[in-house]
């Protein structure tokens, strides 16, 4: 058995039929954009269904393909928001388009700017935070979203094995996400582990 085995079957298990989501996925493949993988959605769908959450706050949303996973969990909760987040006004326009054809618009608020800042002046507290933006970032994101949980929410974080550059010295982008993941998990606020689904998601709940 080896990595890419284990990938690929973590893949071929989640057989979803939505033809948007599979042409966001075409889309990805297409222009070399980073999106989550469906392995990845579906694992973001079935914790935040766990935890019952209603509000999500993405940072670094792309053209929706997270956000969809998350809305389709909001309103399968019962209702509630998802915050895209994005600097590209393209990219967001573009997410409107394709979770408007999902009937997902209700449960999704757009944002047009920088997710760390963008965080920091919106009120309210989420019972949920996604973090994909700037690896570089990390460490400052993980700070401010920590103070922006509930108790019991639910942080999960993206890329945090950065296809094993984690274990190197070189990449800044790669020390800065080993060290948001040693905050994270040396946080005695926080209970984690790293799930090495595709390029490893960092998921923890605020205990305290
Ligand atoms: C990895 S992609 C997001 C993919 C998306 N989460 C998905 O799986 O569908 C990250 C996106 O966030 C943008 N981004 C990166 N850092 C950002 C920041 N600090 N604020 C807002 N957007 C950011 C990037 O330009 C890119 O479009």
């Amino acid at each position: 058995m080896n990595w890419h085995q284990v990938q690929n079957y973590l893949l071929q298990l989640v057989q979803h039929d939505d033809p948007v989501l599979t042409e966001m996925e075409a889309l990805a493949r297409k222009t070399n954009f980073p999106i989550v993988d469906r392995a990845v959605g579906q694992c973001c769908y079935l914790l935040a269904r766990l935890a019952k959450v209603r509000s999500v706050f993405e940072m670094g949303s792309g053209f929706g393909y997270s956000t969809a996973w998350f809305a389709m969990a909001v309103r399968d909760n019962g209702g509630g928001v998802v915050h895209h987040v994005v600097w590209d006004e393209k990219l967001s326009q573009q997410a409107r388009e394709f979770l408007d054809r999902m009937g997902l618009t209700p449960f999704v608020r757009f944002t047009v700017g920088e997710a760390v800042t963008t965080l920091r002046t919106m009120p309210g507290q989420f019972g949920c935070i996604f973090l994909d933006i700037d690896k570089e970032q990390y460490p400052e994101a993980v700070a401010v979203a920590k103070e922006r949980l509930t108790v019991g929410g639910l942080l999960i974080m993206d890329n945090a094995l950065m296809h094993g550059e984690i274990f190197g010295d070189r990449n800044p982008r790669a020390i800065a996400v080993r060290k948001a993941t040693e905050m994270v998990c040396q946080d005695p606020s926080f209970v984690a582990t790293l799930l090495p689904i595709r390029d490893g998601l960092l998921v923890a709940m605020k205990v305290q």
